[in-house]
């Protein structure tokens, strides 16, 4: 199962990969835009679309009952997180938030006291690069 997952991740990655370069592609012949407008339409839509359509796809199923980007839901808006808080820090806290407000984090113990202690679910088995396809996805976003 771990080794599916794996796979799973390497394909996405993949796609990812291939969907950058697309655009980068599309974006290249601008000057060729009276000759051949139909080149720029040439990348896959559905993926240009986002700026990381993995971290997108785990944003939605994981996070977005509680979170949104740029305005305050159940919990605090996402954006800018990776410039307030150190990326160590976050992986802690989305693997194990409680553990840190039990241990007595400050800025943990705040959030929570500030949400009206409301307990975010530990993603234990999330992998740090998984919380890094979200993160990209928050800070890109244009949502
Ligand atoms: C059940 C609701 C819920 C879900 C689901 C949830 N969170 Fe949270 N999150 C919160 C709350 C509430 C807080 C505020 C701190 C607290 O109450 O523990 C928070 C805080 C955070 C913080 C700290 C924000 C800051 O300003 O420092 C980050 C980062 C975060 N969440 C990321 C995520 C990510 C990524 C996911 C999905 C993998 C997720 N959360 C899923 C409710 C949730």
């Amino acid at each position: 199962m771990a080794f599916f997952n794996k796979l799973k991740i390497l394909f996405l990655s993949i796609i990812v990969l291939l969907g950058a370069v697309t655009g980068l592609l599309s974006m290249r012949p601008k000057e060729n835009k009276s000759t051949a407008p139909e080149i720029l339409y040439s990348g896959n839509t559905s993926l240009d679309k986002s700026p990381h359509p993995y971290g997108e796809k785990l944003f939605k199923e994981n996070c977005k009952v509680c979170h949104r980007i740029n305005t305050e839901a159940i919990g605090p808006a996402l954006r800018g997180v990776t410039q307030r808080r150190s990326q160590v820090w976050i992986y802690e806290f989305i693997k194990d938030s409680q553990g840190m407000i039990k241990k007595g984090d400050r800025t943990a113990v705040e959030l929570y006291m500030k949400y009206h202690r409301t307990e975010m679910p530990a993603f234990q088995t999330m992998s740090t690069a998984n919380i890094d396809s979200i993160l990209v996805y928050i800070e890109l976003s244009d949502l």
